[in-house]
């Protein structure tokens, strides 16, 4: 199935460049629990509908017509990059059916930094 073709990939990648953990320390637990909010939360960003993040406990059903939100960091050495894709998919992807958050103002500029900082210890 193509979402387990992808993750293996992306677990491939991880590892060979030594990623193992993830690196969630820029955020304490407060603003951790705010992002996580923003993630899973319908009405938000609701990211897990679309999105597997594996490394994330409670985040069993997810969707996996997006990618799978691991490694991030190595994929995304350029956090603008990644800011620039949550801000709006469609920039970097016209076809991309995945909502421009930013663009259509689905989150604040302030969600948006909240989330791409956690998720980037993904
Ligand atoms: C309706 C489905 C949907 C939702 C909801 C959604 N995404 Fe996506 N996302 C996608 C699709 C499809 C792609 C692949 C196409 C693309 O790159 O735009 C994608 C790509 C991405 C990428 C690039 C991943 C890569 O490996 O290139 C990131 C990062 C991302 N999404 C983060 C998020 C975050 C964070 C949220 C919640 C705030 C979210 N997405 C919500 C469908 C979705």
């Amino acid at each position: 199935m193509a979402g387990a073709r992808r993750l293996a990939l992306c677990c491939a990648a991880a590892a060979s460049i030594g990623v193992t953990a993830p690196a969630l320390a820029t955020l304490n637990t407060a603003a951790r629990e705010a992002a996580r909010d923003i993630l899973f939360d319908r009405a938000k960003g609701n990211c897990l509908a679309c999105h597997h993040l594996p490394t994330l406990v409670g985040a069993e059903q997810p969707g996996n017509s997006g990618p799978p939100l691991i490694a991030m960091q190595a994929r995304f050495p350029d956090k603008r990059v990644l800011r620039a894709k949550i801000w709006d998919a469609t920039a970097s992807t016209p076809d991309s059916f995945m909502p421009p958050f930013g663009r259509h103002q689905i989150l604040t500029e302030d969600e948006i930094d909240l989330v791409v900082e956690f998720i980037y210890g993904l």
